[in-house]
């Protein structure tokens, strides 16, 4: 073997050829087993969900220069790759000479052979563990998955015209008018200096003001449609909102289109071909880690991706919604009433119950949702969208925006939106003011549909909710 030699990334491995070539493999040991003549040794490298066997034969190798060659440790390998003897793989590396890169204590490596999977390890363990839990074929098939469709995202709109827009993370803004966002200050909190009233004096903050991280890129994304045209966010989004919940991070990954000239029914027609797109992409580029998470978590998983590939959403107004609600038979915990905001036990009986299918919910009542909504000539309802999705709730918020000037003054004065502190965001609508519409859709509910998993915080590589931010 010569130094020359370079890395193959096991993926490649698996899928190439074996003609007798000398190869180079680096990766970590998942496990090792065998007998007094031969070990067996599956390596991960990461690049794919399947492991390579490596074949030590112990004529070449004594026990003594493979003890260190232990689940958990990093080798590197030079070998001749070769077909299979063995059942479960096509190819094999019949080891020449083996390296160990770095070590692991068998006893304090919490990760043990089981695949650290649900079998072994639990997913509330692995979440104390983030620094290590990549290295289980869980974590890796769902980082894969998020990837894939992180790619996909940008592809969809590179193909269809639009530009990526990067919107400010740090802003003086409050895009949803809800308050709950983090403060960004360099200003000394245990003695911020004061004003004469007594208030802490932000004029001396680094910013001049008061700043945030976002909570959404749409009012930035608004300034690049009306002059860009097609464009869209894909950036993190922060909430400080103490929601303990299976389906809410207080940092979140959100994609945000927006589009000159689009109504509600174009942004509900690019809401659905853009999911649906998205699972294909999924299904079609990572078949063997949605195997593996199908198999492991959710025997349905594959079945109702592809039903939301193969089939249309339902599309109904929140009115309409509202009368099946108070119609179902179902006893709910929360009563429904006109006006009131859907919770997820309802969304839920839509999707999973009546139509058993995902849901676009549109025109809601303007109490209920953001001031920048386009309101409907009722005066009551604006053209807002939701689309739920079985097993989620809400995937996708969204609405066609008010482009005129005076009713959008009217509706912040209504729901005590700072006009001053907006004022650029008014400009839009003074100077060309279009129609225009986009939506939000929460990358971390795309992944969690996608990957079959329960609880989003399984679903980022280092979840951030209440009481942790550790890694
Ligand atoms: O419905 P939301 O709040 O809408 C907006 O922020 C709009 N400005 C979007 C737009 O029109 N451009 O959030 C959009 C989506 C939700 O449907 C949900 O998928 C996700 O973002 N989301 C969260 N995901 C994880 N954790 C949280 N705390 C989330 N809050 C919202
Ligand atoms: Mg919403």
């Amino acid at each position: 073997m010569t130094d020359s030699l370079i890395r193959t990334p096991i993926r490649q491995l698996l899928a190439t050829a074996p003609t007798g070539q000398a190869v180079r493999v680096r990766g970590w040991v998942r496990s090792r087993r065998g007998n007094k003549y031969v070990q067996f040794v599956a390596l991960n490298d990461g690049s794919g969900f399947h492991n390579l066997q490596i074949v030590a034969d112990l004529n070449r190798f004594s026990e003594e220069s493979l003890r260190d060659v232990g689940t958990g440790a990093c080798i590197s390998v030079d070998g001749i790759l070769v077909a299979s003897q063995g059942k479960g793989q096509a190819v094999e590396v019949q080891a020449e000479h083996i390296e160990v890169l770095g070590a692991t204590d068998a006893d304090e490596y919490p990760i043990q052979k089981r695949g650290a999977d649900q079998k072994g390890i639990s997913l509330e363990a692995l979440r104390e563990i983030a620094h290590l839990r990549p290295r289980t074929n869980t974590f890796g098939a769902v980082l894969r998955v998020r990837h894939a469709l992180a790619y996909a995202i940008h592809h969809y709109f590179h193909e269809r015209g639009f530009y990526y827009l990067h919107t400010p993370v740090i802003t003086g803004a409050d895009a949803e008018g809800a308050g709950q966002m983090f403060r960004v200050t360099t200003l000394d909190a245990a003695a911020p200096p004061r004003t004469p009233e007594g208030a802490v004096d932000f004029g001396q903050d680094f910013f001049a003001r008061p700043t945030n991280l976002t909570v959404s890129g749409q009012l930035e994304a608004e300034c690049g449609a009306l002059a860009l045209g097609q464009v869209y966010t894909f950036g993190p989004t922060f909430r400080a909102e103490n929601s303990n919940t299976t389906r809410h991070l207080a940092e979140f990954w959100m994609i945000e289109p927006e589009v000159a000239f689009n109504g509600l029914p174009e942004n509900m027609a690019l809401a659905e071909d853009f999911l649906r797109y998205l699972v294909r992409f999924a299904l079609d580029t990572c078949p063997d880690d949605l195997a593996f998470l199908t198999e492991q978590y959710d025997k349905e998983l594959l079945t109702r991706l592809r039903f939301v590939v193969d089939n249309d959403f339902q599309r109904l107004t929140y009115t309409e919604a509202v009368e099946i609600l108070k119609a179902a038979k179902q006893k709910f915990e929360f009563p429904v009433e006109w006006g009131t905001d859907l919770q997820s036990e309802h969304e839920r009986y839509l999707v999973e119950r009546h139509f058993r299918k995902p849901v676009i919910l549109t025109d809601y009542p303007k109490e209920i949702k953001a001031f920048y909504m386009k309101i409907n000539d009722d005066g009551r309802t604006v053209r807002a969208m939701d689309v739920l999705f079985p097993g989620i709730g809400e995937i996708i918020g969204g609405s066609q925006r008010e482009e005129n000037e005076a009713r959008l003054r009217q509706r912040m004065r209504e729901m005590h939106v700072d006009e001053h502190e907006l004022w650029w965001y008014l400009e839009l609508r003074k100077f060309g003011t279009a129609p225009h519409a986009g939506f939000g859709l929460g990358f971390e509910r795309l992944v969690l549909f996608v990957t079959g998993m329960t609880n989003i915080r399984d679903v980022i590589p280092f979840p951030r909710y209440p009481r942790s931010a550790e890694f």
